[in-house]
């Protein structure tokens, strides 16, 4: 695991897209693993500054995000689907029918879960897995449990991921209280994972999750076990 520390927000949003930018040039038509939250915001911010100035090209790419609230239409403002749309899919040359996000609408999530994992494995798998990590530790919305869900699932969301989320609604009970989520087997068969934290709050959940015992009481941990793991922390 690479660990590295950075003065900024902005320093490790860079260095962040530095590293997407290695996949693409690499790869052109790379599967990029995408995540929500406030903390890749920077980094998206950072791609479509790039692709602005000629010096990403996303047009052979694809993406497959990590999750979605469960009951949110992917128009809802606050859907994962519209967050990637505003902050990176409009933004950049992608084509929008090679971005997936798990639907938020279904009659069996289960059976999509299963369709969505076979649909990466065909795709030739993640090549680049970007993670957020939640307070608790999650990451997609896998949240602490008593086992390590493997495959793209629907979750019910923990009170603390609630609350943690409520700042994006107007109120809590806007809120939804279940998701879709990649499975840890989904995330750990990515061939690089790279994980963004930001600021002194995230410093004790990033500690124990890349140096304290491995549990899917604090899911993130599992990436211990990862071979090519890449974490950027923001000190502020
Ligand atoms: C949500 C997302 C996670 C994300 C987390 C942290 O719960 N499902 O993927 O990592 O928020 O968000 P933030 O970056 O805003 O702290």
């Amino acid at each position: 695991m690479v660990f590295l520390t950075f003065p900024s927000y902005q320093a490790m949003s860079e260095a962040a897209a530095d590293i997407f930018a290695e996949t693409l040039r690499k790869k052109p038509d790379a599967v990029l693993g995408l995540a929500t939250g406030s903390t890749p915001i920077g980094l998206y911010e950072e791609l479509a500054r790039r692709y602005a100035a000629g010096a990403l090209d996303f047009s052979a790419a694809t993406s497959y995000n990590l999750d979605e609230y469960i009951g949110l239409a992917g128009d809802h403002p606050q859907s994962y689907r519209y967050f990637m749309n505003q902050q990176l899919f409009s933004r950049v040359n992608i084509d929008l029918a090679r971005t997936f996000v798990p639907s938020g609408l279904s009659d069996d999530f289960a059976t999509d879960g299963r369709a969505y994992d076979a649909a990466i494995a065909a795709a030739g798998g993640i090549d680049l897995q970007l993670l957020g990590i939640g307070n608790n530790g999650h990451i997609g919305f896998n949240e602490p449990d008593a086992v390590f869900s493997k495959e793209t699932h629907p979750i019910t969301l923990t009170e603390s991921t609630i609350q943690a989320n409520a700042r994006f609604f107007d109120t809590i009970d806007e809120v939804p209280r279940q998701a879709i989520t990649m499975g840890m087997g989904t995330i750990m068969a990515a061939k690089k994972v790279l994980l963004v934290a930001n600021g002194a709050g995230k410093a004790e959940i990033v500690r124990q999750a890349v140096s304290g015992p491995v549990t899917p009481r604090l899911p993130a941990s599992i990436l211990q076990f990862h071979p090519d793991v890449t974490v950027l922390f923001a000190e502020q």
